[in-house]
């Protein structure tokens, strides 16, 4: 993303702070993982829209129309010794010339030098309550503010949640963001092909992770965007789960939910095949009912349908498919209306994507669901998920968790699925398989 694209981001947040305010917005710290070891630094996704600064201990302050410069960067300074052990540091000429700052400063001299910046100040915009020992900084900096009102210093009078306003600009998405959007979808399309290929009954769900990952990194990406999801079997039937430790049975199905990040952009994909390469008649039976749930979803992505749309639309789709296998008793609207559907379909149809997983952005609007506006991306996700032991449910069922989940944007007409081009009929994923 060029540097053009995060300039814009902040001329467009200093519009609406205007002159006046100062926004204030840290880095994410690093987080220890165990003695001497951090977990892999990765951008709080605010700072990182805004600056495209990769590194911890920085600070972003904006203060629209000071003369002298409006964009300022606390960063670490260079330090050959220190760089010799961690890792290269943009330093303060780097955060100008690379980064675009019209100033920089050590983030060693915050205290000194961020108070005076508050000074002239009426309104404080930054994000409250996300870092604790920040909020702590900048009450502390307001206090000495306030100690100083007898030379004639009036403090900031208010302070303004940065974070919503910021979620609110995310939420619409950039052609240049669509375009690492779309590469980050790519990268995963490729890994759960490589899945796909490679499954075999005997095979562990971690063998299956690795060439996840394998795929990631050979593309480009550090990193998958959340922990990827590999179950098989009953462990299909678990929503959330990431032991990835268990063998996969000839005869079972395999359940993948794992997105690459690129770039602090995610994707999120899920598909589900059988780990043999061909459906039992009792796993295409309600493979065809999710499926079929996914593309009513889908359809209901256009501009003026509001968020539930996808949702009300996955659910009637699902709670009919189940009355007529008789795993559900009862006419449709009682099956909705008294939630029947949620023991077999207990999650919602999709959430924001973006530069998080579950990205930023309001669902509602006061109490009404959001409509939906081109630029923004969602996913569309529903399941069905059948564990062993439900009672009044013939044992073919048993072990059966299904979900799918593409990556949906919305456009001026209507909608285009980013990971179209990854096997989901059932004829496209037995012919994939197949084919290995
Ligand atoms: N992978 C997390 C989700 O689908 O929401
Ligand atoms: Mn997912
Ligand atoms: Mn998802």
């Amino acid at each position: 993303m060029d540097k053009q694209e995060f300039a814009h981001r902040r001329e467009e947040l200093m519009e609406i702070v205007g002159a006046g305010g100062i926004a204030l917005l840290p880095a994410a710290p690093e987080v220890s993982r165990n003695r001497d070891v951090n977990y892999p630094y990765r951008p709080d996704s605010d700072f990182y829209y805004l600056t495209g600064f990769p590194e911890p201990e920085a600070l972003l302050v904006l203060i629209p129309e000071r003369p002298q410069g409006q964009y300022i960067l606390f960063c670490r300074e260079k330090d050959l010794e220190q760089e010799t052990w961690h890792g290269r540091r943009a330093g303060l000429e780097g955060a100008c010339e690379r980064y675009g700052a019209d100033d920089a400063f050590p983030i060693t001299d915050i205290d000194d030098i961020v108070p005076g910046l508050m000074e002239s100040c009426r309104r404080i915009y930054y994000p409250m309550g996300c870092y604790p020992e920040f909020d702590t900084q900048v009450m502390g900096w307001m206090n000495q503010l306030r100690g100083a009102a007898r030379r004639g210093v009036n403090p900031p009078e208010e302070i303004i949640a940065l974070d919503h306003i910021l979620h609110e600009m995310r939420l619409y998405k950039s052609e240049a963001e669509l375009h690492v959007m779309r590469q980050a979808a790519a990268i995963s399309i490729s890994a759960h092909k490589r899945a796909m290929q490679i499954c075999r009954g005997g095979m562990n769900e971690f063998q299956i992770e690795a060439e996840l990952n394998y795929e990631f990194m050979r593309l480009g990406s550090k990193s998958p965007a959340y922990p990827s999801i590999v179950g098989g079997g009953e462990n299909s039937c678990i929503l959330h789960y990431t032991e990835n430790n268990a063998v996969l049975y000839d005869g079972d199905l395999l359940l993948i939910d794992a997105g690459a990040e690129l770039d602090c952009y995610a994707s999120d994909i899920t598909r589900t095949f059988p780990i043999n390469g061909k459906f039992s008649p009792a796993q295409r039976q309600i493979y065809e009912i999710v499926l079929a749930a996914q593309l009513a979803a889908i359809e209901q992505v256009r501009p003026n349908n509001h968020w539930n749309d996808p949702h009300d639309a996955a659910v009637r789709v699902i709670a009919q498919g189940l009355i007529d296998l008789g795993l559900l008793q009862g006419d449709l609207e009682t099956v909705i209306n008294n939630n029947d559907y949620k023991r077999f379909y207990m999650h919602r149809t999709g959430h924001w994507l973006g530069m998080d997983v579950h990205d930023v952005g309001d669902y509602k609007i006061e109490e009404a669901w959001r409509l939906l506006e081109p630029g923004m991306v969602l996913t569309v996700e529903p399941g069905i998920y059948i564990p062993a032991e439900s009672k009044g449910v013939d044992p073919t069922y048993w072990n059966i968790g299904i979900r799918i989940e593409d990556d949906v944007l919305v456009t001026k007409t209507g909608y285009e699925v980013l990971t179209a081009d990854m096997p989901k009929t059932i004829e496209e994923i037995e012919c994939l398989m197949a084919e290995y």
